[in-house]
């Protein structure tokens, strides 16, 4: 493991769970493409009653679709019964590691006090814990915010975790209410930092080598940082990060984003279930992807617009042959 610019520890990068983005093809193809991270939170799956484990959601995590990076399953449930028992099967299935999703901020799930909607509840957290991890068979570790709608929630959270046998608390220095606007609250990112016992992973706006440095000057003592959307938009970010050099040359760049793209596009077509769900999901990952080269509005409409794998194809090609320039 290369180390960082500025911490004397060797920096340990996380892929960030993004639903619908990084999931096992996206984490699989991205590790064949490009370096840097070390392991990938994998993003949430649910578990709605005590009994019942939905095997797609199961299947997404079999070791043998897992083999680009080291991944940690994410459960969201507000039932510890129903934790444990998804998570012993991923156990089960090799995973010695769970993380817990705590941070989930859309309304839907937030109003069930499920996600970023069970932090103001400490005495529910409490509960689940309790009740959760004498019979885990793994590790627990936790993804979190600030709060559901203050940073006060986290500041009483943790004395409680600080409580339990948990590996890792991973904090997203914003509150659920904030989705993912407005910029990370640091302050109180390091007033729970000295709050935690527990080793913290950093989250939330690392877009740059720039903001990595500020950041890592800032906690010298984390050395686990996470990346969520800015390598879907950068993914040389990680390696730069990582090695300290950004060595490749711009055009080199849009050719190797231009393999990714047809890598990921490629296998989609293979596994999900006809061109409009294919096209969908690669359309969604362009409009990340495109954000790291200089405008291209007509391109990125005819991109959104296309209906056909033809269509999709022709603007994608075009994007990257005639027009993709890297912003730098
Ligand atoms: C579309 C989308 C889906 C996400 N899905 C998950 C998820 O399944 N589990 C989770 O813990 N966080 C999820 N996140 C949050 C990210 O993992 C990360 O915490 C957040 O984007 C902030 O980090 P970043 O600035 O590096 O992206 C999601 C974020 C987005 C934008």
């Amino acid at each position: 493991m290369t180390q960082s610019l500025s911490n004397p520890n060797p920096t340990i990068l996380y892929m960030g769970p993004i639903r619908g983005g990084t999931d096992h093809i996206f984490r699989n193809t991205f590790a064949n493409h490009f370096d840097g991270y070390d392991l990938a939170v994998a993003p949430f799956i649910n578990c709605i009653g005590t009994n019942k484990i939905t095997p797609k959601y199961v299947r997404v995590l079999l070791p043998e679709n897992n083999t680009g990076m080291p991944v940690i399953p994410q459960i969201l449930s507000k039932s510890a019964e129903g934790f444990f028992r998804l998570a012993n099967v991923l156990t089960d299935m090799g995973y010695n590691t769970i993380n817990w999703n705590l941070g989930c901020p859309y309304p839907q799930v937030a109003k069930k006090q499920r996600g970023s909607g069970l932090l103001p509840h400490t005495d529910k957290i409490r509960q689940f814990l309790d009740d959760a991890i004498p019979k885990l068979s793994g590790r627990l570790t936790i993804k979190t915010r600030l709060g559901r709608e203050d940073k006060d929630e986290l500041f009483k959270l943790i004395p409680v975790f600080n409580e339990y046998p948990i590996e890792e608390i991973i904090i997203h220095a914003r509150t659920g209410k904030q989705m993912y606007e407005g910029i990370p609250d640091i302050d109180a990112f390091e007033t729970a930092l000295s709050m935690c016992k527990h080793p913290v992973v950093y989250n939330g706006d690392i877009r740059s080598t720039e903001d990595f440095k500020r950041l890592s000057k800032r906690f010298i003592d984390i050395n686990r940082w996470m990346i969520g959307r800015w390598a879907l938009v950068d993914p040389y970010l990680p390696m730069v990060i990582k090695t300290g050099k950004d060595i490749t040359k711009p055009a080199h760049k849009v050719e190797k984003m231009k393999a990714f793209h047809d890598d990921l596009y490629d296998q989609y077509t293979r596994v999900l279930f006809g061109p409009s769900h294919t096209i969908d999901r690669m359309k969604g990952l362009m409009m990340s992807f495109t954000l790291a080269f200089k405008e291209n509005k007509k391109t990125l409409k005819k991109i959104k617009k296309a209906r056909t794998p033809e269509q999709y194809e022709a603007a994608v090609n075009h994007f990257f042959e005639e027009e993709a320039e890297w912003k730098g």
